[in-house]
């Protein structure tokens, strides 16, 4: 039954149905420049429209942004007050250029860690988006993996239904395409409590450009390579 649904559409066609993305290196970016940490964070943000714009053009379905994990809140104080003001003042505008270019917005995660005024701007995003059938593209917002599935096994079991569906109805993701591939930038070659359930049986993809540097034309180089590949799930 699951494995039908893994494999739904993906024999017709090569095109992943859902990419997500760990968009990492922006430190890193700013400080081969001599600039700090935020001025990365800046850069990584202008890359976000480009690159989901040429997944959405390639026809992927749903494309989910690793913006701000559970654990970036250990970071330095002043890098996640830089982080949480880069969502209140970029937020909008990046999501309303997304919107206007016919997709859809959602989230992921535990929205309420940030400051009221932030989760406002997260529901007027959500109440912006128009067409249901749209591409979507879910931003992942102090989001972790394994709360993730403790949540919806603490959901399930309300409903006595723990099971496969059962949890998967509680996922952040539910009702969102199956996940078929991951791109890491920024070198790195773990998952770093990213979709863990769904990655199941994810292609993945890492590369060494730090994102901002990340564009289209190595993004279609990764999405024409998922094309090529041999995805067996557990067959022969
Ligand atoms: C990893 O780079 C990146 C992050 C922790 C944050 C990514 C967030 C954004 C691109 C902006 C989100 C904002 C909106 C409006 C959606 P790093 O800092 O770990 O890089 P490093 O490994 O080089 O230090």
């Amino acid at each position: 039954m699951k494995s039908d649904k893994l494999t739904e559409s993906v024999a017709a066609s090569s095109v992943p149905r859902h990419v997500g993305i760990i968009m990492d290196g922006n430190g890193r970016w700013a400080t081969k420049r001599l600039l700090p940490r935020a001025a990365g964070h800046r850069a990584g943000v202008k890359n976000i429209t480009p690159v989901v714009t040429c997944a959405l053009e390639y026809g992927v379905r749903c494309v989910t942004l690793y913006a701000f994990s559970t654990e970036n809140k250990n970071r330095p104080q002043d890098e996640v007050s830089a982080l949480v003001d880069l969502i209140r003042k970029r937020l909008k505008p990046m999501t309303r250029e997304l919107i206007e270019r016919g997709a859809r917005v959602v989230f992921s995660g535990e929205r309420d860690y940030f400051p009221d005024d932030v989760i406002a701007i997260m529901s007027d995003v959500e109440n912006e988006n128009t067409d249901k059938s749209a591409q979507v593209v879910n931003i992942a917002l102090n989001y972790s993996g394994r709360a993730e599935i403790v949540r919806a096994a603490r959901l399930a079991a309300r409903r006595g239904e723990i099971t496969p569906d059962g949890l998967e109805r509680e996922l952040y993701t539910s009702g969102l395409p199956e996940l078929d591939m991951i791109v890491r930038t920024g070198g790195e070659k773990r998952l770093s409590n990213f979709l863990l359930y769904q990655a199941a049986y994810s292609e993945l993809f890492f590369t060494d450009t730090l994102w901002p540097d990340f564009d289209s034309a190595e993004f279609t180089e990764m999405l024409d390579e998922f094309g090529r590949r041999q995805r067996r799930f557990g067959r022969v």
